[in-house]
């Protein structure tokens, strides 16, 4: 490409300052690396957890006479601007050099104030939604000690028996780089000396989420192909969007786990997509190399290093086998101080040598952290990211004067709202359905409550979702008891809402489920209610796509919440009440049954493809046992009112070059209340000389429409949104025909070829 004179000044203008910031950094950090001695250059790559919180086999110990001796970089998950400060305080002033500290901490959708999960969030399309949530989330770590979080979590995934889908923006490529920016702005702002700012930390680089079997920590086999174009966008386009750390997956690519894999941590990430941050590993991510069978420590750990990883998660493998590595001619020196110089710049960018504590504003965080606007923020986000999935003869919205039997393990309990993942909430002080219901209908409600069904019969299984302050208060009666209960309030109800699906920590970190249908005790309790005659509200609380074929078969009208924060059961009672009008579109696909996993929209077509509107074909690709669709696609969710879509209408159908074409439809509210409709682009490839899937989203606007009014939408497409990764990796787009696609989910739109030629 080239560039005029005249562009090539202005750049240099703009991002003079920058290299000038960067290069002064640098310096800096060379000048503390002099000073430092083997010992002290390989304990900046050290990172441990605090034990306040700790996901792995090891915590670690010590701490504070590590620190002191320089053995220490940085410490996570510890809690409190009190807290940080005295830490902070032993490494300023009582190691050799006073080097900082860096405070990282998983704050995932929020720190006190917490938003829905990740992947309701993804529901909700809205770009300036996600960003604000992870502004607030930074305004309130940072004033709190924190000045670095592992987020965001950018792992595509196709398979909802992985529990970490919970923690990822769903299935799609295009739409997860899209959040992986918002997301990294969210934190970072534009300007990382602001205190209000933190360090963001994408992961899990790469493919974790293409674990095999949907187990957690599981093998990844992928070709390369697939890694570039469905799996890889996100996490380039977190570093595109100037992120400051990577975090490596516990998984292996290419048959060599992340964190020793060169190819990935030096190549791709900071020789192709020019990624200039630090990498940090996953919690023992160094030792756990060992079980893969990649040597002993102190050879996993050179391995790691050489790969390009700075930092140490936890393991100390780095912290013990760095020297004697050294010594043996397996490591250079240079790469120990590559790393070092890595970790000395980021605090510089901080700010943490000017000020060491400027992350610790305890007044602030007091005024601050989980305040009355924050929560009224969560609250009204809350509602943008609920997917109405079925609403048969208008259920919803509910009359407020409506007698409500509220049944189900989720009704009344509060520390579940959270969701996986939200290590700083406040879990008492959630907001459950039953407190919102009520606080949304005041002196007129009309709810009674019954517990209904236990999460699940099994004690034992429960016992291992019933973690991290998320109690699921086991009842111990007999089901058939609970369920007794249940109807017998039913019979003066008008309507009976369901509080049904996972407890929250059934979904996330290591929470694979082989089995994704509603629990049997859960759903013998929706049986029943359905058996009443009653209209029946299923309220789905879940971190992840479950197959609710049956529910979806006999039960009227369904809400998948996710697990919507600290403000859940106010933003559910107002859409339950249409005080707000759903608008959240599926991101991740739900299947039928489990069987059909993997199962996602923009898959490729195979030589023998299914005709369309058919179950079964003999020599065809389908099962004899289940239709190829999925129970809801990819994008799928309705409203109070409803959307009609009229015709396509192209700029142009024969385009050259360059040139731009516009594809524009006109959208009417046709049906009773004021909505918002999320407008998607898909399109398709039709030939090229690699398979290309059968539509792929290029675009998407979320629009508002009153009652009765009609918008026309426009989507400018170039070729750019043609581009893919071909056989040779290179980063083109083809001439021929692509299928332009709109529609209100990846299933049902209107349709119009074009051809385009070079
Ligand atoms: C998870 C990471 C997390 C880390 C630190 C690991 O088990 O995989 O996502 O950031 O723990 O808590």
């Amino acid at each position: 490409m080239k560039r005029s004179f005249l562009t090539t000044l202005l750049l240099l203008f703009a991002l003079g300052p920058l290299f000038a910031q960067t290069s002064q950094y640098r310096s800096e950090a060379d000048s503390i690396l002099a000073l430092m001695t083997l010992e002290e250059k390989i304990g900046q790559l050290n990172l441990p957890a605090a034990g306040d919180f700790t996901t792995g086999q090891a915590a670690s110990s010590n701490i504070a006479e590590k620190i002191k001796a320089g053995k220490v970089g940085g410490l996570f998950n510890i809690k409190t601007a009190e807290k940080i400060r005295d830490v902070q305080r032993v490494a300023v002033e009582e190691s050799r050099l006073g080097i900082p500290m860096l405070f990282g901490m998983d704050v995932i959708h929020g720190y006190e104030t917490m938003f829905p999960i990740p992947l309701g969030l993804s529901c909700s399309w809205d770009m300036d939604l996600i960003e604000r949530t992870a502004r607030i989330a930074a305004k309130e770590a940072s004033a709190d000690g924190i000045c670095w979080t592992f987020s965001p979590m950018v792992d595509i995934s196709r398979d909802p028996r992985w529990g970490r889908v919970s923690e990822g923006s769903g299935e799609d490529p295009y739409l997860g780089s899209q959040i992986a920016r918002a997301m990294v702005t969210g934190y970072q702002g534009d300007d990382l000396t602001q205190p209000n700012t933190i360090f963001s930390c994408v992961k899990h680089f790469a493919l974790y989420g293409a674990s095999e079997a949907g187990r957690d920590y599981n093998t990844v086999d992928m070709g390369r192909i697939k890694m570039y174009n469905d799996f890889f966008p996100p996490y380039k386009a977190a570093v595109d969007a100037g992120v400051a750390s990577v975090m490596t997956s516990f998984n292996e690519v290419d048959g060599i786990p992340a964190s020793a894999n060169r190819w990935l941590m030096t190549e791709v990430l900071r020789e192709q997509w020019g990624f200039d941050g630090f990498v940090v590993t996953d919690y023992t991510a160094i030792n756990e190399m060992i079980d893969h069978g990649l040597g002993d420590l102190k050879l996993v750990s050179a391995k790691a290093l050489q790969a390009g990883v700075d930092m140490d998660m936890v393991g100390e493998g780095f912290l013990t086998t760095l020297e004697e590595s050294l010594q043996a001619g397996d490591i250079s020196e240079e790469q120990i101080d590559d790393a070092c110089r890595r970790i000395l710049i980021a605090k510089y960018e901080l700010g943490l040598f000017d000020n060491p504590y400027r992350y610790c504003r305890v007044e602030e965080a007091d005024k601050i952290v989980f305040s009355a606007e924050h929560r009224q923020e969560a609250r009204e986000i809350a509602t943008e990211t609920l997917v109405l999935l079925k609403n048969e003869g208008n259920v919803l919205p509910l009359q407020k004067n409506a007698k409500i039997a509220l049944v189900g393990p989720l009704a009344k309990n509060r520390e579940n709202m959270p969701g996986t993942w939200s290590v700083a909430a406040r879990f008492p002080e959630s907001v459950s359905l039953f407190d919102g219901l009520t606080n949304v209908l005041g002196d007129n409600a009309d709810i009674t409550y019954a517990r209904g069904a236990n999460f699940v019969e099994d004690s034992l299984l429960e016992a291992r979702f019933s973690i991290f302050g998320k109690p699921t208060y086991r009842d111990t009666r007999s089901a058939e008891e609970m369920i007794e209960e249940a109807l017998e309030i039913s019979q003066n109800a008008d309507v009976l809402v369901a509080a049904v699906g996972e407890a929250a920590e059934m979904s996330g970190e290591s929470s694979s489920r082989s089995d994704i249908n509603l629990p049997e005790s859960q759903q013998k309790l929706l049986k029943a209610l359905v058996e009443t005659g009653k209209p029946v509200v299923m309220v789905l609380f879940t971190g992840r796509p479950l197959s609710i074929t049956w529910a979806d078969q006999n039960i009227p009208a369904i809400l998948n919440v996710w697990f919507a924060g600290s403000e859940a059961g106010n933003a559910i009672a107002e859409v339950l009440f249409g005080e707000v009008n759903p608008s959240g579109k599926l991101t991740a696909t739900f299947p039928q049954n489990v069987g059909q996993i993997p199962i996602y929209y923009n898959h490729k077509k195979t030589g023998r493809p299914l005709a369309e509107g058919q179950w079964f074909q003999k020599f065809r690709s389908n099962y004899l046992d289940v239709t190829n669709e999925p129970l809801y696609p990819f994008g799928y969710g309705l409203s109070y009112t409803s959307f009609d879509y009229g015709e396509l209408q192209l700029s142009k159908t024969q385009l050259q070059g360059n040139e731009t074409l516009q594809a524009s439809i006109d959208i009417t509210n046709s049906g009773e209340y004021d909505g918002q409709e999320v407008v998607q682009l898909y399109i398709r490839d039709l030939v090229g000389s690699i398979t290309r899937p059968v539509k792929e989203l290029k675009g998407f606007q979320k629009i508002r429409l009153a009652q009765g009014e009609t918008q026309t939408v426009t989507f400018e497409i170039t070729p750019e949104d043609l581009r893919f990764y071909d056989y040779d990796l290179d980063y083109v787009w083809e001439p021929g025909e692509f299928e332009i696609m709109i529609g209100g989910n990846s299933r049902d739109v209107v349709s119009k070829t074009v051809d385009w030629q070079k």
